[in-house]
Formats: C-alpha cells, structure tokens, sequence
C-alpha cells in the first residue's frame, strides 16, 4: 500500500467520524439550488479533508464538491466528497459516506470510500484489487439481468427534465429489483463487493465517481456509458456492473433510448 493510500484512508475515517458526530446531532439544511441541499457537515468535512491534504501535499490540485479545494500544476489531483448523500443525512437517512480519489497524469490511481454508519472503508488502488476493511472484494456472478439486483439514483440538478424514469421502470421490469439508495459512491461500493450487480445514473459529478469507478474496475467490474462506450467523469451518465451482464443491460438501454421522446435527448448530454 502506498503511504498516498495510507494517508487517505486516514483522513477518510477522521473525516467521517466528524460526519457521524454530526448525524447523531442531526442537522438543518440550506438549499444550493430548488432541490439541492448542503449542510454544515458538508462543508466541515470538506475542510477537515481538504486542510489535511494540502498540509501533506501542498503541489497536488484538489477537485472538492463545495468549492474550497484548488487548481495547480501539478500532475496529481485530488477528488473530494466530502459527504456523499447529503439528502439522506440531512433526513436523519443513515446512507452516506465520504470519498477521495487520487488522479496522476490524467488516470485515477486510488479511490476510498467511507461509509461511518456501518464502518465500511472501501479501497483500492490501480493493479491492486479493491478492498472492503482491508479484505478483498470482487463483483458478482450474475449472469442474466432477470437475476439481477441494481441500483440508481437521480441527480437533484434539472429534476424535473429526467429521463431517469423511463429506464428505472423498465429495469425494474427486468430484473430482481432497483434500488435507490441515495448515495452514488456507495452504490458504487456495492457493485464493487457484490452486494449489487449492476448501477447508472445520469448526470453526476467526477468527485460522485472518482473512486467508486475504480473500485469497480479493480474488483473485476465494468464502467462505460450507458451506451457501452468510454466512460468520462465530465460525461452524461455511468453503467457500473459486473461486466457479465454488460451487454444485456447496453442492449436493454438502447431499447429504452430509442423510446425517450427526441425533445429530451438532449438532456443526456452534459451541460
Ligand atoms: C448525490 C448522491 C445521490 C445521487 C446524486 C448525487 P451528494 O450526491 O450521490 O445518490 O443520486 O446525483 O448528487 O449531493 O449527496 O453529494
Ligand atoms: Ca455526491
Ligand atoms: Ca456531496
């Protein structure tokens, strides 16, 4: 393990017991946007990480959610969540977590992902597999999505134009179930372990799924677009799964994309 998986690891627990200090207090909400929330932990979190990483590594670039981290010339950026699921956690909803990755030279090298309410660190670093508690984890078997359990969410930015609706309804159709957790990085963890066979979502942000996108990939998962092509941070939408339903689930889409009324298509792009 590198010490840059060291140190973050450390900072990701210290960050999130100061999350869980304030959920057990619970806290009020203030709006971003109409349905957008922030709360005081967030931004206490994102200084907690972001002091701490610019205490260590003062050169690298920070990319965090509420605005403090900073641009440099660095080749190394960082990606901070500082609290991932703030609806849940401003409704006393015990799912979020706190997430940091770490890019080198354009490719993301680590990823963590905290989640405080069950004490589950997830890791991993590019070459060497994806770790839950320190144990290794791989992705599911399934084969088919009628035997799949999968996951989404939908972005609280331009809700009113989702498309979202017309691929959860069909996927629930076809599959175990879908569930909506509310937080991408753990939805993301969940694939990564298993726990879910597949997950998308449209609309989200790089520090939503600079780690989670790793920790896929080192556990023997798949991440593209929804239509089966590269994946992009700053793109429209993830596909995170298993990689043996892949296709299935890119051909099921693609069915569903050629249903969504053209006026929308233009929303599945990025802004
Ligand atoms: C949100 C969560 C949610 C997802 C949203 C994200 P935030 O992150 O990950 O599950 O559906 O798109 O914005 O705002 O709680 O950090
Ligand atoms: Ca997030
Ligand atoms: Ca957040």
């Amino acid at each position: 393990m590198t010490s840059y998986l060291e140190n973050a690891i450390e900072i990701a627990h210290d960050a999130g017991s100061l999350l869980r200090q304030y959920f057990e207090r619970r806290v009020t909400f203030e709006l971003k946007g109409a349905f957008d929330l922030v709360t005081v932990a967030d931004r206490a979190s994102e200084k907690l990480v972001v002091d701490r990483l610019t205490a260590l590594y003062p050169e690298h670039g920070i990319l965090a959610e509420e605005g403090s981290g900073h641009e440099s010339a660095s080749e190394y950026r960082w990606y901070v969540d500082p609290l991932d699921g703030t609806t849940n956690f401003a409704h006393g909803y015990p799912i979020y977590n706190v997430t940091l990755a770490l890019e080198k030279a354009g490719e993301m090298i680590l990823g963590v992902i905290f989640d405080p309410n069950r004490d589950e660190l997830f890791s991993c670093e590019k070459g060497a597999g994806a770790y839950l508690n320190g144990r290794r984890i791989a992705v599911s078997r399934a084969a088919r999505i009628a035997e799949c359990l999968v996951a989404t969410g939908f972005p609280s930015r331009r809700r009113h134009q989702d498309i979202n609706v017309h691929f959860f309804y069909q996927v629930a159709m076809a599959s175990h179930g879908v569930r909506r957790g509310g937080s991408a990085a753990i939805d993301l963890a969940s694939v990564a372990c298993g726990r879910l066979d597949g997950y998308w979502e449209f609309g989200l942000s790089p520090w939503d799924m600079a780690a989670g996108r790793l920790l896929v990939e080192e556990a023997g998962g798949r991440c593209t677009d929804m239509r089966g092509g590269p994946h992009s941070l700053t793109g429209p939408h993830i596909l995170a799964d298993n990689g043996v339903v892949h296709q299935e689930i890119v051909n099921l889409f693609e069915a569903i994309f050629r249903g969504v009324p053209p006026q929308l298509m233009p929303l599945v792009q990025p802004d």
